[in-house]
């Protein structure tokens, strides 16, 4: 079968898509698949149309591509396409709505709500330490830290959208875990110097990453249980990874979920091919099983 990899897009995520692309397409050659590759411009509704791929691999992040667009786009077309549909993708990113479904499946979340920038900017929404981020981007686009102690709340770039989300940090250790299909992989313990932000989780070097994690088994065992029940309650199919915070002291009681990405990363650094492998899944058939699980 001819497989498209849709990579790039219009969002802030766009180089990373391009790195998850190029990943994907060359597993894909590998995996015995006929491929091209199509970095997605505002004429892709016609390209589409025209090349009729018998599977799209979606390798869009964020806005647009992983947020039920161009999933609407393939299902109007006909063209089976890899990871969650058109409703678990729009819920997953849109992080207020993700976060209602998941409290009402029983996961723990923080606390968070919205808020405009003139309001974050007058004085503290929430009691320090949060941060504030765009409540639809991946990434850490945008993610902005206010320290315990912090006196004055924080000056946002002129970038920044006009409503944010605002979310009382979770300290401790940085998890993540992905799910396939009905399977939670692993979890990875990411060991950053600091914070994991965009520099961390893509430049080579720039986090550690330990997989599966050294942490007490019933932590191990809660954390796969979430992910699973966090993927389930947005309705995804396919791969989607879960990211989670804990903070050890406070046993089971300090795993708290920050969100479900729909269409994880790919790249060389990416936790998803790094979780698969520990579980003897080599990354072309990885991608292979995601083809043969695409869907419209
Ligand atoms: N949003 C990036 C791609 C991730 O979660 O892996
Ligand atoms: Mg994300």
């Amino acid at each position: 079968p001819e497989v498209v990899v849709l990579m790039g897009g219009p969002s802030a995520e766009r180089e990373v898509s391009l790195s998850t692309g190029r990943e994907c397409a060359k597993a894909l050659r590998e995996a015995g698949y006929s491929v091209r590759e199509v970095v997605a411009e505002a004429d892709l509704p016609a390209r589409l149309a025209e090349m009729r791929p018998d599977v799209v691999f979606n390798a869009l992040h964020g806005r647009w591509g992983e947020d039920g667009c161009a999933q609407g786009l393939l299902e109007w077309l006909r063209i089976p396409y890899t990871h969650s549909g058109v409703l678990a993708s729009a819920l997953a990113m849109d992080k207020m709505r993700a976060k209602a479904a998941f409290r009402a499946a029983g996961l723990p979340v923080a606390e968070s709500r919205l808020a405009d920038k003139a309001e974050i900017e007058a004085s503290h929404v929430l009691a320090p330490p949060y941060v504030v981020k765009p409540y639809n981007e991946g990434s850490s686009v945008g993610v902005v830290l206010v320290r315990d102690g912090a006196n004055s709340p924080p000056k946002l770039a002129p970038e920044m959208p006009q409503t944010l989300m605002v979310e009382t940090f979770v300290p401790g250790r940085e998890l993540s875990v992905a799910v396939m299909g009905d399977r939670a992989l692993q979890v990875t313990d990411i060991v950053t110097d600091g914070w994991y932000d965009y520099t961390a989780k893509y430049a080579p070097g720039g986090s550690r990453h330990v997989t599966p994690a050294d942490l007490p088994h019933e932590i191990t065992e809660a954390c796969l249980d979430y992910a699973l029940r966090a993927h389930r309650a947005l309705g995804c199919r396919g791969l989607s990874r879960t990211d989670i915070r804990w903070d050890e002291t406070r046993g089971l009681e300090g795993l708290i979920l920050l969100e479900t990405n729909t269409q994880p990363g790919m790249t060389p650094t990416s936790l998803a091919n790094e979780q698969a492998a520990a579980c003897g899944i080599a990354f072309p058939d990885l991608c292979r099983w995601m083809v043969e699980d695409a869907s419209c």
